[in-house]
C-alpha cells in the first residue's frame, strides 16, 4: 500500500515541481521502492522536464478539468489514487500553484503527508502561514499520522532565513534542519533520469534526502 506525498504550498514558483523531481528521481535510483509520480497540475511541469530523458519513476498525469458533463473531479482523483495505492511504495502529487482551487483541497485530504517548500520572503512567509492554516483542520481530523514536513528552498544568507525558524512547529508543521540553496545546479541540472549528486557525496541534497527518508519511514522491500 503506497504512502502518498504531495508537495504545496499556497504560493507559486516555491520549488514544489522542482523538489519533488529530484527525491523521486534519487529514491527511484537509489531505493528498491516502487514510485509514482503524478503530475496533476494543469502546467504540467513536470511532464515537461521528462522530455529531457526516461523518467526513473513512473509518470502519470491527472487531467482537473471535465471529463464530461457529469463529471466529478474531486471523485475522479479519489479513485485514481485508490485503484494505484496498490501497486506502488511510494506516490508523489505535484499540485498547481496556489492553495484556492477544489483540486489541491482535494490531494491535501487524500494524501498522507504533505511536503511544504517555504522560501524566505515577506510575501512568501505570508502564504505559509495561510497555507498551514488552512490545513489545520485537516491534520485535526487526520491525526499524528498525517505529516507537515517543511522543507527550506532557495535559501541564501539573508536574514529572512534565519526568521523561518520561527514556522517551525506552527499548526504542527515540522521543519527540515537540512534545507536546499538556492543555487544554479538546482534550476540547470534538474533530471528525472539522474539524481542531481551521486549516492554518498557531502552534499546538502543527500543530507535532505537522509532526513527526508527517516520521515518517510519506508517499509523495505524484499
Ligand atoms: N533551490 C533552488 N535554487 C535555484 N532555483 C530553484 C530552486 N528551486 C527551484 N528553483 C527554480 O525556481 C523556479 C520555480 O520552481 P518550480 O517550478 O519547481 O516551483 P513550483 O512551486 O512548482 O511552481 P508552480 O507554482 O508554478 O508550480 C524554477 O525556475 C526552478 O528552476
Ligand atoms: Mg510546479
Amino acid at each position: 500500500m503506497a504512502k502518498t506525498i504531495a508537495f504545496a504550498n499556497r504560493k507559486g514558483g516555491v520549488g514544489k515541481s522542482t523538489l519533488l523531481t529530484l527525491t523521486a528521481t534519487a529514491l527511484a535510483r537509489r531505493t528498491s521502492q516502487k514510485i509514482l509520480v503524478i503530475d496533476g497540475d494543469s502546467q504540467a511541469t513536470i511532464r515537461t522536464f521528462s522530455n529531457a530523458g526516461q523518467p526513473a519513476f513512473d509518470l502519470e498525469t491527472f487531467d482537473w478539468h471535465k471529463e464530461h458533463e457529469a463529471d466529478i473531479p474531486a471523485l475522479r482523483f479519489a479513485e485514481f489514487l485508490q485503484c494505484r495505492r496498490e501497486n506502488y511504495d511510494l506516490i508523489f502529487v505535484d499540485i498547481a500553484g496556489t492553495a484556492d482551487g477544489a483540486e489541491v483541497a482535494t490531494v491535501l485530504n487524500l494524501v498522507d503527508m504533505v511536503i511544504i517548500p517555504v522560501i524566505a520572503s515577506f510575501a512568501d512567509i505570508a502564504s505559509t502561514v495561510t497555507f498551514l492554516e488552512l490545513l489545520a483542520p485537516i491534520k485535526t481530523k487526520k491525526g499524528d499520522s498525517y505529516k507537515l514536513l517543511g522543507v527550506i528552498n532557495k535559501k541564501d544568507r539573508t536574514l529572512e532565513y534565519g526568521q523561518l525558524e520561527q514556522l517551525n512547529g506552527y499548526h504542527g508543521m515540522q521543519l527540515m534542519a537540512n534545507g536546499i540553496s538556492n543555487l544554479v545546479r538546482y534550476r540547470r541540472d534538474i533530471s528525472v533520469s539522474e539524481p542531481i549528486v551521486p549516492e554518498g557525496k557531502e552534499d546538502e541534497f543527500n543530507d535532505y534526502l537522509e532526513e527526508l527518508l527517516s520521515n518517510i519511514q519506508l517499509t523495505e522491500n524484499a
